[in-house]
């Protein structure tokens, strides 16, 4: 029997449509989100001069500054961490309370949508961290960039940083050894 035909058994013949029309919006949204695939070459531009994650994480995302004079701050290494995708959402719209981890969304913290928080159950000092925030696209688009071009990579190497930097390849990347 399909789950359908459990459910209108299982319902009172007044509920059992309804839930069942609301779980398939629900699992047409799923398609519309899948559909909603990210842009990596969108999501650098996200990492890079929206979100501004490279200045606590490196442009390898490895944690470190690299030779980048405007890169302050040690954040965790990106490369290294086993968030999936859905761990890696979370984490950026809500950041890490009680770390210099931002959050990105402009919505968190007001309802509990985050770890069931919101800013009131936050000691004065203690709340979260509110970084730059910006939407669901360049949210999906960055992901996507950290799945592809930073998240498992290993030791980062010239080839990566010259892609990253483009033309100013030579100035920023000249500390890693061309191989
Ligand atoms: C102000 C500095 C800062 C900025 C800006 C920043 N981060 Fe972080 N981030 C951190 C620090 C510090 C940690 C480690 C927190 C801890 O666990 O102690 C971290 C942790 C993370 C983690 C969790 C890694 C893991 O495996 O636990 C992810 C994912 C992450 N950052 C992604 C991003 C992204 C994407 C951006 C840009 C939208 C960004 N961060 C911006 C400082 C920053």
């Amino acid at each position: 029997m399909t789950l359908c035909g459990m459910l209108s058994v299982m319902l009172p013949v007044s509920i059992g449509p309804a839930l069942m029309a609301s779980s398939y919006a629900r699992a047409q949204d799923t398609t519309d989100t899948a559909a909603l695939a990210g842009d990596p070459e969108r999501g650098k531009a996200v990492f890079q001069r929206v979100g501004y994650c490279v200045n606590c994480h490196g442009w390898a995302g490895d944690g470190q500054a690299g030779r980048n004079p405007m890169a302050h701050a040690a954040g965790a290494s990106l490369r290294e961490t086993q968030l999936d995708t859905e761990g890696l959402t979370e984490v950026i719209k809500c950041g890490l309370p009680g770390t210099r981890m931002p959050y990105h969304d402009s919505a968190s913290y007001r309802d509990d949508r985050c770890y069931g928080m919101v800013l009131a159950d936050f000691d004065a000092g203690s709340g979260p961290v509110r970084g730059k925030t910006f939407g669901e696209k360049q949210l999906v688009d960055l992901v996507a960039y950290l799945e592809t071009h930073v998240i498992g990579l290993g030791k980062p190497t010239y080839d990566e940083c010259a892609d990253y930097y483009g033309a100013s390849a030579d100035k920023a990347c000249g500390y890693l050894k061309k191989e």
